[in-house]
């Protein structure tokens, strides 16, 4: 059955010799996802990122999508390792800032929340996070006007209270509470 038929509306749809990139944001941002924050420490770096997915557990590889004009995309040529901070609810600050490209920059980027080195790797951890993990630099791929940089997960904790930050449609969201957590 066609879509049209079983009532579905279809937007806009688009042939891919001839993609409009806002009708392509506006459907990717359909995709919800959590938040991360990319950290290096040589040079001291964070970048908010939403491309984080889960690629294999053995061996156990994640990845990131980088734009090559980022400062982060500098950064993860140059170093090893990264980390990566899945941010929990109450970090859209965060979120925020590290996307900011105005903020200050080097280490001092880091002063307006908590941190803590990780301890595989040394790279900076942002504290209050849901999960962090600590990578090693495993292979990184051509993604057009991204690069996809493949980390081998090194270290992995998790703060197992903490509800994530949301990323839906260009806003963050949190998950609603549930009826029984409104009721009780
Ligand atoms: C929710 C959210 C998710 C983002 N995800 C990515 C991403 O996956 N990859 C990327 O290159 N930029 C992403 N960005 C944009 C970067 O955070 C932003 O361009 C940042 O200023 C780049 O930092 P840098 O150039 O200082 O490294 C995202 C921004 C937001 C708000």
């Amino acid at each position: 059955m066609a879509p049209q038929e079983a009532g579905v509306s279809i937007d806009q749809s688009i042939s891919s010799r001839d993609v409009d990139v806002k009708a392509l944001r506006q459907a990717l941002g359909t995709f919800s996802t959590g938040v991360t924050v990319v950290t290096t420490a040589t040079p001291p770096h964070a970048m908010t990122a939403n491309s984080f997915t889960s690629v294999s557990l053995d061996p156990p590889l994640v990845l990131i999508c980088v734009r090559r004009d980022a400062i982060m995309h500098g950064c993860l040529s140059m170093t090893g390792h990264f980390g990566v901070s899945v941010l929990s609810a109450d970090q859209e600050g965060e979120a925020k800032h590290f996307a900011n490209r105005w903020r200050t920059l080097g280490a001092a980027q880091f002063e307006e929340g908590a941190w803590r080195p990780g301890e595989a790797t040394g790279v900076p951890l942002l504290e209050n996070a849901a999960a962090w993990f600590e990578c090693e630099l495993w292979r990184s791929y051509d993604g057009g006007d991204h690069t996809v940089f493949i980390g081998k997960v090194l270290s992995v904790h998790r703060r197992p209270d903490a509800d994530p930050l949301l990323f839906c449609q260009g806003r963050f969201r949190r998950i609603a509470p549930q009826p029984s957590e409104v009721a009780g």
